[in-house]
């Protein structure tokens, strides 16, 4: 449908687009995405001659587009612009009428698409059709900008982030209109974005640009599972890890190799160790490191007497939890019995590993750590 063959585009003696080569099949959406200034809107732009190539060429349906009169050709394609651009001396529905206008729909047409058009965004045709565009809230606005761009039925779209200033929630149903228009209608769709949960949401091929070059061209899952380097995993970054957290058992948060000793251990010998570790308690196993139970700083300092072993001192009562368990049960244990610990153990009651609120929130900031790896 629309094919790049070594596109330059250059300002003065600054390459802002370097030798573009690409193609948009009939029918898909694609998603041009990428960093501010990297030459999203120039690609857009090109496609419908607002902004003519230095070199190379850009064919749509095999036909050089610098052979097609600009005119005719933007009839022909759809196009939303990044700061909406209504006509502020057109009412709504003037606006949204332009093209079908120019192709000489007559004026019944017209308007019953036009009151089609203005329901699927939710907006009463009866209140808003006949509006100026300053009567109009900015989110508002960029609904009409869209169904400009729809309203004459284009076989090519080109949007350039047109859901900016949207609220989530139209953001969404616009999104899913504007996928289930392509879907229906088979329309071609380019689609700039910053948004990279809008791109793989809506996308068939996303298009990672910087620069001025096309990093990386593929369908969301393989952009997701096989990165082709560093830049677009950090651009990916938190979708890739979402799919990547890997702190769902305990074995996960725990800290491994917590201090252990045996109980013919003495007081003095074990408050040592304390001191040396920076611990307060001291897990029991037996010979085999399976868990007995666990002594602390203060069992010590209360009822042990120096030159006697810690037997006696230990506390049976530790609560503990399989290696295995789910990371969020060992929190929610924690927190709802107050508690200072979990203690790991395996099937056999060996030892592994100690839960605490502090290896908690390192394993979780460690996620997010990575998380904010792009930002
Ligand atoms: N008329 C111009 N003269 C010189 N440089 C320009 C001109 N128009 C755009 N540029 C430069 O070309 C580069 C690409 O601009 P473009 O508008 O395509 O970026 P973009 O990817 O759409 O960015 P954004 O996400 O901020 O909209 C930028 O560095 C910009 O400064
Ligand atoms: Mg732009």
């Amino acid at each position: 449908m629309v094919r790049f063959e070594n596109v330059k585009k250059a300002y003065k003696d600054v390459a802002v687009i370097e030798d573009l080569n690409f193609e948009i099949k009939e029918g898909q959406l694609v998603v041009l995405i990428g960093p501010s200034g990297c030459g999203k809107t120039t690609t857009l732009k090109m496609i419908n001659r607002i902004i003519e190539p230095t070199s190379g060429a850009i064919y749509i349906d095999e036909e050089d587009v610098t052979k097609i009169n600009p005119v005719m050709l933007r009839r022909k394609i759809g196009y939303v612009i990044q700061q909406i651009g209504l006509f502020p001396n057109m009412t709504i529905a003037q606006n949204v009428e332009i093209v079908p206008k120019l192709l000489g729909w007559p004026a019944d047409k017209r308007r019953a698409r036009t009151e089609e058009l203005l329901r699927l965004v939710d907006m009463d045709p009866e209140q808003y059709a006949d509006r100026y565009p300053t009567e109009l809230s900015g989110g508002q606005q960029q609904r009409i900008g869209v169904l400009r761009a729809l309203a004459a039925e284009p076989p090519l779209v080109l949007m350039d982030e047109p859901f900016g200033a949207l609220d989530p929630i139209t953001r969404e149903s616009l999104q899913d209109e504007v996928k289930r228009l392509q879907k229906k209608l088979k329309k071609t769709i380019v689609f700039v974005t910053h948004d990279m949960d809008e791109a793989l949401k809506i996308a068939d091929v996303i298009v990672l640009m910087k620069d001025g070059e096309i990093v990386q061209a593929a369908s969301p899952e393989e952009l997701l599972s096989k990165p082709a380097n560093d830049f677009v995993i950090q651009f990916i970054g938190k979708h890739r890890l979402t799919n990547e957290i890997e702190i769902e058992t305990v074995e996960d948060v725990m800290r491994a190799n917590p201090v252990t000793v045996t109980k013919s251990i003495g007081t003095a010998e074990s408050v040592a160790l304390m001191k040396r570790k920076g611990v307060n308690t001291l897990l029991v196993v037996d010979e085999e490191e399976k868990l007995e139970g666990a002594v602390t700083i203060e069992a010590i300092s209360k009822y042990g007497k120096g030159g006697r072993t810690i037997d006696g001192l230990i506390d049976n009562n530790v609560v503990t939890i399989p290696s295995n368990a789910d990371s969020r049960e060992a929190f929610d244990t924690l927190i709802q019995n107050k508690l200072d610990y979990l203690v790991v153990i395996d099937e056999e009651r060996k030892v592994k590993g100690l839960v605490t609120k502090t290896s908690m929130v390192k394993a979780l900031a460690e996620v997010v750590w990575k998380d904010n790896g792009n930002e």
